[in-house]
């Protein structure tokens, strides 16, 4: 949450001869999805003139501040995309914050948890504060430490010993007109290498148009980059080499693609993820190999107790990996909320496998909760979308799902290809530990490499009826989504993306759950989505789902149904029968959620809704 994005080039050195500005703008385009509360610029000129534009709203208002009132020609500058946390969105809590009489302009991503105090002490000392927010706290701080330093480095390092909570700070001073300082303790931030230029960013995005020489820095370090230079130092001073990159995709990637929307672009990534999930995992034996996945394989076999923590769609990635790995290698498996994990003193031990789920690997309540499982003793794999994000970082072992960007904020091809991920992990498990369903796991194998072009086919074949019957249906006020089994976690999936994209009331449900007390909510027109098991599937599942459907229509609701070509017998109970390609029962969530993301975004598109910035979210959480 917040994008933020730096700069700094010289005339002379850069042939491309960019200009601070359209570098920022074209940053924040591609930071947008992290918040989009408010949008701020500040450029320091050649001549040392400190200039800074911001607005409440998104972007474009941003776009306008600065076309009617322009800044001046800059090669350096800092530009901050937001996501409230302290003070609503309003132009004056809007990022940058400048102290030293204008003189220095700073952003911030994260809270400082004392801010507080530090604000009655700069109001003693008679600094007066222009908006409600925390960073601007840093701000004056900052500049009363390069008062006593004359320093901006050094000023940064002090002032960040002086803070305590989570945060990434970039700042300008008008002194420095070639350099920008920043400094990150828990909360995201990279490098950029340019020729004659460098970059800062919360995420490779930012700077992806000129850049993919990228350097990933730790926690608690102060990065100062110039045009020709970039220093990376400790807290207690002492230089640090940060770790060099290549970014693996391409700018195309992070564009619509001539889809209306991004979120509409990636549901249509999804056979693409998926195959991009499973690449280079298998040996010419065709066994798997996750040869990310640094964890001694004595360790594997010796775990006892394998727990997910993940947030949100993460999190129902972790329970149908739940259901998959304890039936693949009989090892029990808990799914716990990343936030509420380390409050209540789980039971973690050295045989514990902690497996943390995360798109963007910087989700703060995930982060604290590996921390917490590490200091217990337990071996952690991250499953992540984000090269070199904190998450991987910290962990003992990583597999990444390679989907590529996810730019919308409501997560689509992240999600399947983290279901994927956990299926690699739970067979490759088996694998190793010479589980008994040798045969079955070989199948599975083989289904998966069928999953992508099932996709294409719900893509190809259903996608208009879906749309279609969303826009019949966009007035619904509430919508309730059963599933059983792995039916399940893709029912809460489904329940959330329309949450999230239509803002309509929705809530997923086991099936099985339902006479004991949901019934309630059932009443005449009352839309209910089905997840239907396959009648191949797990014993009387299929029959007891189809009482299910019996029961909600017996009292007036409006059965809608998500089903396996072939299942016909359904279309007698429901109104609205969306089909998806066979497979076999573990694997179904890579088909069945496919009709639900189409509805949730279809929908909302109807209801004339921003379906890739919905209100009030951000991509990646890194505030507790
Ligand atoms: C929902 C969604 C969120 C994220 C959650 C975890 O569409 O995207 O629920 O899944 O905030 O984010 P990551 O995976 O980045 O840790």
């Amino acid at each position: 949450m917040c994008g933020i994005v730096g700069y700094v080039s010289s005339a002379a050195a850069n042939s491309a001869d960019h200009l601070a500005l359209d570098v920022l703008l074209q940053g924040l385009g591609r930071l947008e999805y992290r918040g989009y509360d408010s949008a701020g610029v500040a450029v320091v000129t050649e001549g040392g003139e400190l200039a800074a534009r911001k607005r409440a709203g998104k972007l474009a208002n941003l776009l306008d501040a600065v076309t009617d009132d322009p800044l001046p020609d800059a090669r350096t500058g800092i530009g901050h995309t937001r996501w409230a946390t302290h003070g609503g969105p309003s132009d004056d809590n809007a990022h940058p914050h400048l102290a030293d009489g204008g003189r220095l302009a700073l952003i911030h991503n994260g809270i400082i948890e004392n801010f507080a105090q530090l604000k009655r002490d700069l109001v003693a000392d008679g600094v007066e504060f222009s908006s409600e927010t925390d960073t601007e706290v840093a701000a004056h701080q900052l500049a009363k430490n390069y008062r006593a330093t004359g320093d901006m480095t050094e000023a940064m390092r002090v002032t960040v010993g002086e803070l305590e909570g989570a945060f990434t700070l970039l700042a300008v001073h008008a002194d420095a007109p070639d350099t920008v300082v920043a400094a990150r303790l828990n909360s995201p931030l990279v490098i950029g290498l340019g020729e004659g230029e460098n970059f800062l960013g919360s995420d490779v995005a930012a700077f992806i148009d000129y850049t993919r020489r990228a350097v990933e820095i730790g926690q608690n370090q102060i990065v100062t980059i110039t045009p020709e230079q970039v220093r990376i130092i400790d807290a207690a001073g002492a230089p640090v080499e940060g770790e060099p990159f290549e970014v693996d995709w391409d700018p195309a990637t992070a564009e619509k693609g001539g889809f209306p929307s991004f979120m509409d672009k990636e549901i249509h990534d999804q056979p693409q993820a998926v195959a991009d999930t499973l690449r280079g995992r298998f040996g010419l034996d065709g066994r798997l190999q996750l040869s990310e996945m640094t964890i001694d394989e004595t360790i594997l076999k010796s775990v006892d107790k394998i727990v997910v923590i993940a947030c949100g769609t993460a999190a129902y990635a972790g329970q149908v990996a739940k259901y998959a790995i304890e039936h693949w290698c009989r090892i029990p498996t808990e799914v716990e909320l990343a936030h509420e994990f380390r409050y209540r003193d789980p039971v973690v031990t050295e045989k514990t496998l902690v497996v943390a789920i995360s798109q963007s690997g910087e989700t703060m309540d995930t982060v604290m909760a590996v921390r917490h499982a590490r200091e217990q003793g337990a071996k952690v794999i991250a499953i992540c979308n984000t090269f070199g994000s904190t998450i991987p970082r910290e962990s003992d072992g990583v597999l990444y799902t390679h989907a590529g960007p996810e730019i919308a904020v409501a997560s689509t091809k992240a999600f399947l290809s983290q279901v994927v991920a956990c299926y690699l992990l739970g067979l490759y498990l088996a694998q190793l530990r010479g589980n008994k369903y040798n045969d079955e796991i070989q199948l599975i194998l083989s289904e998966l490499e069928t999953i992508p072009g099932k996709i294409e086919r719900i893509l190809e074949g259903t996608k208009q009826q879906i749309t279609d019957f969303a826009i019949r249906h966009k007035d619904e006020q509430s919508v309730l989504f059963l599933g059983r089994h792995v039916g399940y976690p893709v029912a809460m999936e489904g329940a959330l993306k329309l949450k999230e994209l239509a803002y309509i009331h929705a809530e997923g449900f086991a099936a099985g759950e339902l006479k004991h007390g949901p019934i309630a909510l059932i009443d005449e027109g009352q839309m209910v989505i089905i997840v239907v098991p396959s009648s191949r599937g797990r014993d009387s599942l299929h029959a007891k789902v189809l009482s299910n459907i019996q029961e909600v229509r017996a009292r007036g609701a409006n059965a809608v149904v998500i089903a396996e070509e072939g299942e016909t017998e359904v279309e007698e109970f429901a109104s609205e029968v969306f089909y998806v390609p066979e497979t076999t029962t573990l694997l179904a969530p890579l088909l069945a959620t496919v009709p639900l993301q189409i509805f949730a975004m279809e929908l909302a598109t109807a209801k004339d809704l921003d379906v890739d910035q919905p209100r009030n979210l951000a991509k990646s959480v890194t505030v507790e």
